[in-house]
């Protein structure tokens, strides 16, 4: 799938065609092979361009074909045999290219970009490494800090960025394949010797070791436990230290340890969980294909608080109008200058204009007559938001769709009280809602397929991972963090620290432990939730131990420490201490430590010595088997969803694959092992009673995730 044609007489035109994103699949490769083996041979030909179909250079490495059994020709010898070529080959880049891509086009003679091209290598995200010699070639193209800094983050950069970093020779804003040709013709004849990039040496930066020692500790820090940014620099060290072949074989050695981890089957199956999200399905059948968004040309906001200020400038970012209300003067000031201040720095940024004059500010709720979509974000109080709601039914003009960010109110009941339920729906941001890839949508019963779809393309728009998820408390995220959470509080009753279980948490990946984000976000935002299911006050009338809240097993230790005003970063104390309040070192603090050890004395707990492992199956088990009761329940539709959900919302580590794909390669056997031994152990927890669906599972033989759906399905046409 590579197209041969002679243009401009002397030229031999190479266009690849893959769509949608002329991925490098055997057949594309075996095209390009056979088409440049062809314009070589033709007498007639004195140059050549390669180019992609439809815009698009090349996306790089076909995705789908790793893990089968890879055919047709590899591709280094392929990029190395352009290289080789006695006529000046030009890659003509319009849209992307990224990977093996961008390789492809370093194994060109020349580069020549239109201005709106994306270039890049990021296969680190994928856990692996560029190793059709880009990591040899680049540093050699461009010098190792900047190549590091490309290969080891997977970043793309704008066609003017390539041009100052010295990837590509010339940026055009006309069409790139004529102006290719047209090139490609004026340096034919000439000497090729300079233009190998392989024969290049490596230049070498002065303080070379510190370098290397520096990005490789970064890099360290921040993978937590991901392999592949560390074989990045690995490899970009051998292009330094080693000729052209010994590097090669580096590379490709590194590449072949990747290859086979689980790391990269993890980050593969992200890539594709990532895209399936966005083809939602609800459970009446309604999904994606059939429910076509109304337009949003114009938003409101209502509520500026923090997520109402985050919402407002992710709106804005993307062009619409947004007109944000928010009743009180002075938060309405102080939002004003908020968002400018946000929209300023992230055009900035962007080296694009902030966009302040898409918003004007009103006080007053009648300025959203005329938008099509509200997102309100008042206060998490049902009887604020429905009064709201009424009133916003009452200014809107038909058909306005109406969300409410809320991260855990039922938006069934909100829906219900209004004349048009049909048009309610949730959009669970997540703080800050200008950064946070994260939004779940959340539907209703009453909630038409249209709302949905509209709610999930504007998502799309604003840069989200959108997720539909059906209504239930705490949808799919916080659902499962309750157990999790849970846990962490039993774990510090049986014995553990605050330290011990963050620590292991860590080490797992995840970039802070329960307890350091807990003091991040605030422990009075579950104390609230608590205090409103009425959880907080022991019911001493039933005779029942002070740990046993409605019937199960309960830890009161997060409403201890807010009745001490312990509220985490803000009140300057949590589970850690912390220099002076909002600040942001979590440093241990012996009073906690005493605190712990007198509630065991109070509660007759005897505390004993808990390892790594059990926080982690205690935690990460109880967690994974509310995911499968989510999906038993049909408020996921697969674990595609939860996964991405939490990748994208909760820190999960992506080399992990999220919390359905872990499970499944920890083995579901084991894990309704392990849920059954600590159910043993821990008869009074609810949470850690294996949900049905895990069994039915095991039971049938722990199919492969993409097939997790078949026993799903047969138990809900049963149901
Ligand atoms: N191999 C196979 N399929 C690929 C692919 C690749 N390298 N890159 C993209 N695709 C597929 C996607 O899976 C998607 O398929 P679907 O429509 O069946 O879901 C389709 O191409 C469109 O991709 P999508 O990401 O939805 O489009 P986009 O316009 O938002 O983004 C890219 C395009 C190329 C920027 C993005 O797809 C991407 O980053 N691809 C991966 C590039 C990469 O990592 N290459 C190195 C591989 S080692
Ligand atoms: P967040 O949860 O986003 O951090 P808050 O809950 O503190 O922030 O913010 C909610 C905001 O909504 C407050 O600024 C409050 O003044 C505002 N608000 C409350 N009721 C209304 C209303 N009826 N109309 C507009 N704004 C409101």
């Amino acid at each position: 799938m590579a197209q041969y044609t002679r243009v401009s007489g002397f030229v031999g035109l190479i266009t690849l065609q893959n769509p949608p994103v002329n991925a490098l699949s055997a057949a594309v490769r075996q095209g390009i092979v056979d088409m440049v083996e062809r314009a070589l041979s033709d007498q007639n030909v004195k140059s050549v361009v390669i180019c992609g179909q439809n815009g698009n250079f090349c996306g790089g490495a076909d995705i789908k074909e790793f893990g089968t059994n890879m055919s047709g020709p590899p591709l280094v010898p392929m990029i190395d045999a352009i290289e080789a070529a006695n006529k000046p080959v030009v890659a003509a880049i319009e849209g992307i290219a990224l990977g093996g891509g961008l390789e492809l086009a370093l194994g060109c003679h020349y580069r020549i970009a239109h201005s709106k091209a994306r270039l890049g290598l990021p296969e680190v995200t994928l856990g692996l490494l560029p190793a059709a010699g880009g990591t040899q070639r680049l540093p050699r193209l461009i010098g190792v800090p900047a190549a590091l800094n490309l290969i080891t983050t997977g970043r793309h950069v704008t066609a003017a960025q390539a041009l100052q970093l010295g990837i590509v020779d010339q940026v055009t804003d006309h069409n790139a394949v004529d102006v290719a040709v047209k090139f490609s013709l004026s340096v034919a004849g000439q000497s090729l010797d300079a233009r190998r990039i392989s024969t290049y040496p490596c230049p070498l930066p002065p303080d070379f070791d510190a370098l290397f020692e520096g990005v490789m500790q970064k890099v360290r820090q921040s993978a937590r436990g991901a392999i592949a940014p560390v074989a990045c620099v690995q490899a970009v060290r051998a292009a330094a230290t080693l000729p052209y072949t010994k590097g090669m074989e580096r590379e490709q050695e590194l590449m072949a340890t990747l290859f086979t981890s689980g790391q990269t089957r993890a980050q593969q199956y992200c890539f594709f969980a990532q895209r399936a999200v966005g083809r939602w399905r609800m459970p009446s059948g309604a999904c994606w294909e059939t429910s076509k968004p109304r337009p949003v040309h114009k938003a409101a906001v209502i509520g500026l608080g923090t997520m109402g200020r985050g919402i407002t400038v992710a709106l804005a970012q993307t062009g619409l109008s947004v007109v944000a209300v928010e009743t009180q003067e002075k938060q309405l000031m102080e939002a004003k200058q908020a968002v400018s201040g946000m929209l300023e720095r992230g055009a900035k940024r962007h080296g694009v204009a902030p966009r302040l004059d898409r918003i004007s500010y009103s006080q007053n709720i009648q300025a959203v007559a005329d938008v099509n979509l509200v997102i309100e974000a008042v206060f998490e109080d049902m009887a604020l938001k429905t009064d709201v709601f009424h009133q916003l039914s009452a200014v809107c003009k038909p058909g306005t769709l109406l969300c409410t960010n809320t991260s855990a109110l039922d938006v069934d009941k909100l829906a219900s009280e209004m004349p048009n339920p049909e048009l309610v729906v949730g959009m669970h941001f997540f703080a800050p809602a200008h950064v946070m890839k994260l939004l779940e949508v959340v539907y209703g019963p009453r909630s038409s397929p249209q709302a949905v779809a509209t709610a999930m393309q504007l998502g799309k728009k604003m840069g989200k991972v959108s997720v539909a998820v059906g209504n239930c408390r705490g949808f799919v995220g916080n659902r499962m963090l309750m157990p999790y959470l849970q846990q962490a509080f039993f774990l510090l009753e049986e014995g553990a620290t605050p330290e011990l279980v963050d620590q292991a948490l860590e080490e797992f990946g995840f970039p802070m432990g329960v307890f350091r984000m807990s003091d991040l976000s605030g422990l009075d935002v579950g104390w609230r939730i608590r205090k409103r299911e009425e959880l907080v006050e022991p019911d001493m009338a039933s005779g029942q131990s002070a740990r046993i809240r409605q019937g199960s097993r309960y830890s009161p230790l997060g409403d201890l420490l807010c009745e001490q005003g312990r509220f985490g970063q803000k009140t300057g104390q949590g589970w850690y201490q912390y220099d002076k309040p909002g600040s942001r070192v979590a440093r241990s603090d012996p009073w906690l430590h005493s605190f712990l050890v007198e509630y065991r004395a109070r509660h007759g707990l005897v505390p004993r010595s808990i390892d790594h492992q059990e926080v982690l199956e205690r935690c990460l088990y109880a967690l994974i088997n509310e995911g499968f009761r989510i999906l038993e329940d049909g408020i996921a539709a697969g674990p595609e969803d939860i996964d991405v959900i939490y990748v994208f919302g909760y820190g999960w580590p992506r080399h992990r694959g999220g919390p359905m794909f872990y499970a499944s390669m920890v083995g579901l056997a084991k894990v309704l092992e392990r849920l059954e031994h600590y159910q043993q152990v821990h008869p009074d927890v609810p949470y850690l009673q294996p949900c049905s669906l895990l069994r039915r599972l095991v039971a049938s033989g722990s199919p492969p995730i993409q097939r997790w759906g078949e026993v799903i399905k047969k138990r809900q046409s049963q149901l």
